[in-house]
């Protein structure tokens, strides 16, 4: 069986070696109305190099979560670990892209990317030279000094994650990276994510709304309840790697969407 129960005697991050581990968070908000309950108590372990996927209705906390994660909001209980280390609300501890990740306009494509390690501190030349490598993989070569305007969609998306990445990071917090895109070039880009992980290995939290995206990328998914959310299930993707397009279309693929269609829905 692909699911796994979430919920049993043994510690979700016991022994095996996590590289991030979330442990009860739980998140409420103050609003006129009184407290909103956002995160009910949410668990969830990555490994080094796995690639998590988070999904879950709109509304139900998934960029709350991520924001936690990321160091951005304190949890109003429980613990973010990293490597064993507890760093919860610490920020810049993971390399975060937050779900409305804007370029600004006024900046090359290359100074876009240099932006997070400009903030960091470094120097804009360090920081150039640190992105400059990885402009190729990115797709960008020969756009270095164009402007956001001149770039299509998934190109502006590839700068956003290459400034994302150029944080040197282990762990990777992405939220809904591809959301804004077309269904054509979402497909170009998910193939494409893929094989530049495949080639980095970095240990990925993706939060998407698109179940065949979650399936296609990822090692495991979380499925999370409406809000005041928790994790209704914790689903292995046990497809082979490296994903071929193929795959995604595999009767294999298909059952394990259709399972995570029902526990949404459930
Ligand atoms: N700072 C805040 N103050 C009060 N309520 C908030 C705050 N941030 C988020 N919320 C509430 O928390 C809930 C979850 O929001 P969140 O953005 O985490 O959902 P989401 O799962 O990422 O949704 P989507 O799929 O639409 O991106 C919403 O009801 C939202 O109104
Ligand atoms: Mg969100």
């Amino acid at each position: 069986m692909p699911g796994q129960a979430v919920g049993s005697a043994v510690p979700l991050g016991a022994g095996t070696g996590a590289e991030l581990e979330v442990r009860g968070v739980r998140k409420s908000f103050p609003t006129d109305q009184g407290s909103i309950e956002v995160l009910a108590g949410v668990d969830l372990l990555a490994r080094p190099g796995e690639f998590v996927t988070v999904v879950g209705p709109s509304g139900c906390g998934k960029s709350t979560l991520l924001g936690i994660l990321a160091g951005i909001e304190p949890p109003s209980a429980g613990e973010v670990l990293l490597g064993g280390e507890k760093v919860t609300g610490r920020a810049g501890r993971f390399a975060y892209m937050p779900q409305s990740d804007v370029l600004f306009d006024w900046r090359r494509v290359l100074d876009n990317a240099t932006l997070g390690l400009e903030v960091r501190g470094m120097s804009r030349r360090d920081a150039r030279a640190k992105v400059a490598p990885l402009i190729q993989t990115f797709g960008l070569a020969g756009f270095e000094r164009a402007y956001p305007f001149q770039l299509s969609g998934g190109m502006r998306q590839r700068v956003a994650l290459l400034r994302t990445v150029a944080q040197g990071q282990r762990v990777l917090l992405l939220d809904e990276p591809l959301g804004a895109l077309d269904a054509l070039t979402r497909r170009e880009m998910q193939i494409w994510l893929q094989s530049v992980w495949e080639r980095f290995r970095w240990t990925v939290v993706l939060v998407t709304h698109d179940i065949r995206e979650a399936v296609y990328l990822s090692d495991t998914v979380y499925v999370m309840s409406p809000r005041p959310a928790s994790i209704r299930r914790r689903v292995a993707v046990e497809l082979p790697r490296p994903r071929t397009p193929e795959l995604a279309t595999s009767p294999r693929a298909a059952e394990l969407e259709a399972e995570l269609l029902a526990t949404l829905g459930a």
